[in-house]
């Protein structure tokens, strides 16, 4: 389906376009407190390196400006922070206050303070300068965006020539047996983790949902091509359960 339309997907359920967004933040403001939690235990951990090594690809040196898009508890942000140092800079953007509140509050705790900008934004249309970051993350956010096409070009406008884009995303296993165990855990024990945990079976069901309904791997690389930027590929994680989709603007 196209997701320019008057239609888009919810996960499985085909929704007027100008509802998903509503929707999609109903999910992050019920699972906001719970989201860390949730992404330990149903990942048993792997996030992390999923993470980390989005982290190693981008690079990032003293003196970046980052955007961590759609950056929700900012576990990115964090890193970068460091990495880029008093004279560099990262924005956390997110569309959703409940997931930034979490985000800040965590952030500050752990002392990542003097370099971190908050800002709520949608990643369909940037309120930044063009060529204006070194690099630009989304992890994880793509999937929930309801003009991805928009947002992508959105991204490739406020990208330097010379950065790159690194899209964090679940995409489809390539090993037939390994996609019928995920299914399982997909749909029979995620949703319940999310009942017993965050209260909440019914995000974790769309979760698992609208993993099905995202682009697979080539196709994302063509619409990161489309959207304008010069060169794409990807590396498959975990047996392509997850993709790292870079994009590169010369
Ligand atoms: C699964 S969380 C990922 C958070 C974080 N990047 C991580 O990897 O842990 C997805 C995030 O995307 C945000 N999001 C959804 N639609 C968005 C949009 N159109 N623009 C910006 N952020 C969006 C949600 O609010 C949520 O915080």
């Amino acid at each position: 389906m196209a997701d320019n339309g008057d239609k888009t997907h919810f996960g499985y359920k085909t929704v007027e376009a100008d509802k998903k967004a509503e929707m999609v933040a109903d999910v992050f403001h019920s699972v906001a407190s719970k989201y860390d939690l949730m992404n330990d235990l149903m990942s048993f951990g792997v996030h992390r390196y999923w993470k980390r090594f989005t982290i190693e690809c981008a690079a990032a040196r003293p003196g970046m400006k980052v955007l961590d898009l759609a950056g929700g508890t900012g576990d990115l942000t964090r890193k970068f922070s460091q990495l880029v140092g008093e004279k560099g800079e990262v924005v956390l953007a997110d569309i959703n206050d409940s997931m930034l509140k979490v985000g800040r509050a965590k952030l500050q705790d752990q002392g990542v303070v003097s370099n971190v900008n908050y800002v709520q934004a949608n990643a369909e249309a940037l309120p930044f300068p063009d060529n204006h970051f070194d690099i630009i993350t989304i992890a994880f956010g793509l999937r929930n965006v309801t003009e991805k096409a928009k947002a992508l070009a959105s991204m490739q406008r406020v990208l330097k020539p010379g950065g790159k884009l690194l899209v964090l995303e679940f995409s489809k296993p390539l090993n037939p047996m390994m996609q019928k165990a995920y299914d399982f855990y997909s749909f029979q024990v995620i949703p319940r983790m999310g009942s017993m945990v965050a209260g909440d079976a019914e995000s974790y069901q769309y979760l698992s949902e609208s993993i099905r309904m995202h682009p697979d791997q080539e196709t994302l690389k063509q619409m990161m091509l489309d959207a304008g930027f010069d060169q794409a590929d990807y590396v498959n994680m975990t047996n392509g359960v997850v993709a790292l989709h870079r994009g590169y603007k010369f």
